[in-house]
């Protein structure tokens, strides 16, 4: 079992649930949070968390080189969980630089830190250490209606600058594996959604533009698929492939959901009119706006799970109902959490940026 867990991007989204999740379910483990706390990160993430003596928060970049190989050395680092990446498919297609650096460039820097103290300095055994990275299931590409699913060995057709970032550095970790003996596991997850989701992406998105009586936009013509997961799902499977997966192995993870989003969007609009009756939005539907498709849009993606099924017990717990309703309460009982990150974000810029010149579908 880790004890000295470095996490990385561990003030985002799935990080701090991350975060929670191991703090809860694991009384030994210490974990060192390193985040740079770019408009995705947030302190707002982390507050109340189950056991804040085990928690160390430490501000810094992950393409540092000596802050990494600092915290390796300082705190006797045996395990690595490693989420910190730039991770909206739209900001990448706007502005891909960062995603390089920070995707392929951050996950080379740590891959060195922990070759230097596992492999050369021998700071802890090599049974005990253990590099996880979490990717995506966007390196795969996009499926047509008839594709079956994808699985662990489906070749990498990364189709944005997101996801070839992405590719780019799962490829490193295995090469990692495969040339030095560094221990690693990796998976490739799909969407996730829940509670301290960036209100940028899909569902958020739409649960506060639906409160707020905006547009709720939807590109192309909505038929897109995703694989939609519960973010506390998602990290659950993370630490059982952590604390259990076999060393050098990759594991799907997903959710088995897959509507199509303009069906996401109805959802959320009809969970709305519900717990809203007073709103004077409602029906939360009528305020779905079709606009322009994202350039190079992936038509579906779906994942076989059955790998980790089968090797490691884990399967999700939430349904999609039951896992949208949470969200939208959630939301709505965390008003405070909301305006802290419009505040302290570029979200309000970043919704001009995209969405201004997204012509309205004809
Ligand atoms: P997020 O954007 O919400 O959080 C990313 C975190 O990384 C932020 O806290 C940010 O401050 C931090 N960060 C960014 N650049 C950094 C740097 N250079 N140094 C240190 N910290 C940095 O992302 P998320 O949705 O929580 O995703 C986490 C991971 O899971 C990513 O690797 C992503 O590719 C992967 N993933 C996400 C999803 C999803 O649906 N969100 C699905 C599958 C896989
Ligand atoms: P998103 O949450 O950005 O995640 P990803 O691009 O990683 O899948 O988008 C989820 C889906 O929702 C994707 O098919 C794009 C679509 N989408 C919209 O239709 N409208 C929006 O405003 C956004 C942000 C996304």
């Amino acid at each position: 079992m880790p004890k000295n867990l470095l996490v990385t991007g561990g003030a985002g989204f799935i990080g701090s649930n991350f975060v929670r999740l191991v703090l809860a379910t694991d009384p030994q483990v210490r974990i060192i949070n390193l985040d740079k706390l770019t408009y995705a990160g947030s302190m707002a993430n982390l507050q109340n968390l189950p056991d804040e003596s085990r928690h160390n928060f430490v501000h810094g970049d992950i393409c540092d080189r000596e802050l990494v190989r600092s915290l390796f050395q300082q705190h006797l680092i045996d395990s690595v969980a490693h989420f910190a990446a730039e991770s909206h498919v739209d900001r990448s297609i706007a502005d891909p630089e960062s995603f390089i650096r920070t995707n392929v460039m951050g996950t080379f820097t740590l891959l060195e830190a922990a070759r230097e103290a596992w492999l050369k300095n021998k700071s802890v055994s090599l049974e005990q250490a253990r590099f996880h990275h979490v990717s995506t299931d966007e390196v795969f590409g996009s499926l047509s209606p008839t594709d079956p699913a994808f699985s662990e060995t489906t070749p990498y057709s990364p189709r944005s600058p997101y996801s070839a970032s992405k590719a780019s550095s799962d490829h490193l970790v295995r090469a990692y594996h495969h040339t030095y003996g560094l221990p690693v596991t990796l998976s490739n997850c799909s969407n996730n959604y829940g509670p301290y989701q960036f209100p940028e992406k899909l569902i958020p998105l739409i649960i506060l533009n639906a409160l707020n009586g905006k547009p709720l936009p939807v590109y192309g013509d909505g038929q897109q698929i995703r694989d939609w997961l519960y973010v506390e799902d998602h990290c659950s499977a993370i630490w059982q492939v952590l604390t259990r997966g076999a060393n050098g192995e990759t594991y799907n993870i997903g959710g088995g959901n897959q509507p199509p989003n303009l069906e996401i969007v109805h959802t959320l609009c009809d969970i709305l009119d519900e717990l809203h009756p007073a709103s004077p939005y409602r029906p939360h539907r009528s305020l779905i706006t079709f606009v322009a498709d994202r350039p190079g849009h992936d038509r579906r993606y779906d994942m076989d799970i059955r790998k980790i099924d089968h090797d490691l017990g884990w399967r999700p717990q939430e349904n999609l109902a039951s896992g949208l309703l949470k969200t939208v309460r959630w939301y709505l009982d965390n008003a405070a959490w909301i305006e802290s990150i419009r505040q302290g974000s570029d979200l309000t810029g970043w919704m001009e940026k995209n969405y201004a010149n997204r012509e309205k579908k004809a």
